[in-house]
């Protein structure tokens, strides 16, 4: 099967089955152009949680699918490359937070979406990279636990200095390796650029960055912006969205490093295989589904 039968066969099977497909913005573009809806890790949540398809088939990692299952049970969710996971998840595991917790058990947890269902059960509120200082700001307590990533924690803590936020020590591997002297290469090449970076980076990247934002936020700016070029400091994958949304305009990555390997596992026919052979399911237990959900929805419900 060629490229263009392949897009054909999708097309027939999502209508076969009632499925939608929903694709991160790191997906590779020709997974993205075959999406229903493209998006940021908040904006794929909620159209998890209201679509009327039957089947959502997630191209993304582990965890987005995960959080899809959780607030939409009675839909297929397919997972379509059974290992595409997110390192920076794994990097905190639901023990270590009820050790915390019987320590600190007045101390909230707020968990970023890049989390296992167990780490989202043990927290009291989720949040992505697009909504964190909103749902930091909403918590009555002074102290706070922010999980896993060090990164946007200490973005967010910067933002609010009133209240005391204990950081986890994760990171995502991606962003994190990329450096503030790369940042000053890119200025030097491209002087009259503006940066957009991810929370996910450095405080050492953040700091000389123009905008912070999520990928739809960043999406989102490059858009409005009456400036003309553009230091993109996240996963290259954002790329195709933006030179599509501006071609009068130029993107240049701060780093070739900023590639996710298991976003980019994900392809148009690991999509077509997700649909033909309902693969690969995901499923939550039901305790741990009705746990997990709490955080999520409250997140929603602020968002
Ligand atoms: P957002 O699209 O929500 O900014 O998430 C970034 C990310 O790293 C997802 O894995
Ligand atoms: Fe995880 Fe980073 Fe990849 Fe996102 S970009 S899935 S946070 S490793």
């Amino acid at each position: 099967m060629n490229e263009k039968e392949m897009i054909q066969e999708i097309q027939c099977l999502k209508k076969e089955k009632n499925a939608v497909i929903l694709a991160h913005n790191y997906q590779i573009p020709e997974v993205q152009d075959i999406a229903d809806i493209v998006g940021d890790s908040l904006k794929l949540s909620q159209e998890a949680a209201k679509t009327d398809a039957d089947v959502i088939v997630f191209a993304g990692v582990r965890f987005m699918a995960e959080s899809a299952k959780i607030l939409s049970p009675d839909k297929k969710v397919l997972l379509p490359v059974y290992d595409a996971g997110c390192p920076m998840a794994d990097m905190v595991d639901a023990e270590s937070l009820r050790i915390f917790k019987k320590e600190y058990p007045d101390v909230p947890i707020v968990c970023y979406v890049n989390s296992s269902a167990e780490v989202k059960a043990e927290s009291d509120i989720c949040c992505t990279s697009s909504n964190a200082l909103k749902i930091v700001k909403s918590i009555k307590k002074d102290k706070i636990l922010f999980v896993p990533d060090q990164n946007l924690g200490s973005y967010i803590k910067e933002q609010v200095p009133e209240k005391e936020i204990i950081l986890w020590e994760g990171y995502c591997i991606t962003h994190h390796r990329v450096r503030s002297i790369e940042v000053n290469a890119a200025k030097n090449n491209h002087p009259n650029a503006l940066v957009l970076v991810h929370p996910e980076c450095s405080k050492a990247v953040v700091e000389k960055a123009d905008f912070v934002g999520s990928t739809a936020q960043i999406i989102d700016y490059a858009k409005k912006s009456e400036n003309k070029s553009f230091i993109i400091g996240t996963e290259m994958g954002i790329l195709h969205q933006l030179r599509k949304d501006n071609p009068d305009k130029k993107f240049y990555l701060i780093s070739p490093a900023l590639t996710c390997y298991n976003m980019k596992k994900t392809s148009l026919e690991d999509i077509y295989n997700a649909l033909k052979f309902d693969q690969y399911e995901i499923k939550v237990e039901k305790d741990l589904r009705q746990r997990s959900l709490v955080s999520l929805e409250r997140m929603l419900k602020i968002s």
